[in-house]
């Protein structure tokens, strides 16, 4: 049975399945539009998402929303959220024993705002969604089906603004994710601007 969404956030916001909770300032659930037929999964809160409360509002969300905005896409006509919940300590990837006790509230998203398409923001999402057998290097760009959800991968903003040269591969796969959204029909819904 389906969980409602202020019985989801009240389990997120009471969750103690791992430790990243007493390290945390405050949970990050994840926001934008709970109708969205886009929804966007990366790894975890980093230091101003921690402050906010807020997933990808530091520097990897900036260049986010300009990537979103550069297939003329709105960031809060999509949803976006994390695989976990809470910032592990000095922005480590979380551990895959942190994953495994949050993916339930991920599931319990995705449910909840079952999305047409998912795009996976780097290695931990990979990993939580596909499996850990899947490597972003290799899958990123590739469309793969689940029980009628079309997901596909890129690089994780943070890894852009580390290494540019990764940022065509980047471009190439949000590009797939436009030409998806087109196809499923749900072009005009989402975007604006000039190319409508
Ligand atoms: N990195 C993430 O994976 N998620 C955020 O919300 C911010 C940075």
């Amino acid at each position: 049975m389906r969980i409602s969404w202020n019985q989801l956030i009240e389990n997120i916001m009471q969750c103690d399945h791992c430790g990243l909770g007493k390290g945390c300032i405050q949970k990050v659930p994840g926001q934008g539009d709970i109708h969205a037929p886009l929804m966007l999964i990366g790894e975890g809160p980093g230091e101003q998402e921690d402050k906010q409360g807020l997933a990808f509002v530091g520097p990897a969300g900036q260049l986010l929303t300009r990537m979103l905005a550069a297939i003329q896409l709105p960031r809060e006509r999509v949803y976006i959220c994390n695989v976990v919940k809470c910032r592990p300590p000095g922005n480590r990837q979380p551990s895959p024993e942190e994953m495994q006790a949050c993916i339930g509230h991920l599931r319990a998203q995705t449910a909840l705002i079952r999305p047409k398409v998912i795009l996976l923001l780097g290695a931990t999402a990979v990993s939580a969604v596909l499996g850990p057998e899947y490597r972003i290097t290799r899958c990123h760009g590739q469309w793969f089906e689940r029980k009628g959800v079309w997901i596909i991968a890129t690089y994780h903003p943070s890894a852009l603004l580390r290494d540019e040269s990764k940022k065509r591969d980047a471009w190439e796969d949000l590009k797939r994710v436009k030409a998806k959204l087109s196809e499923l029909g749900l072009y005009q819904d989402l975007f604006e601007g000039e190319n409508k």
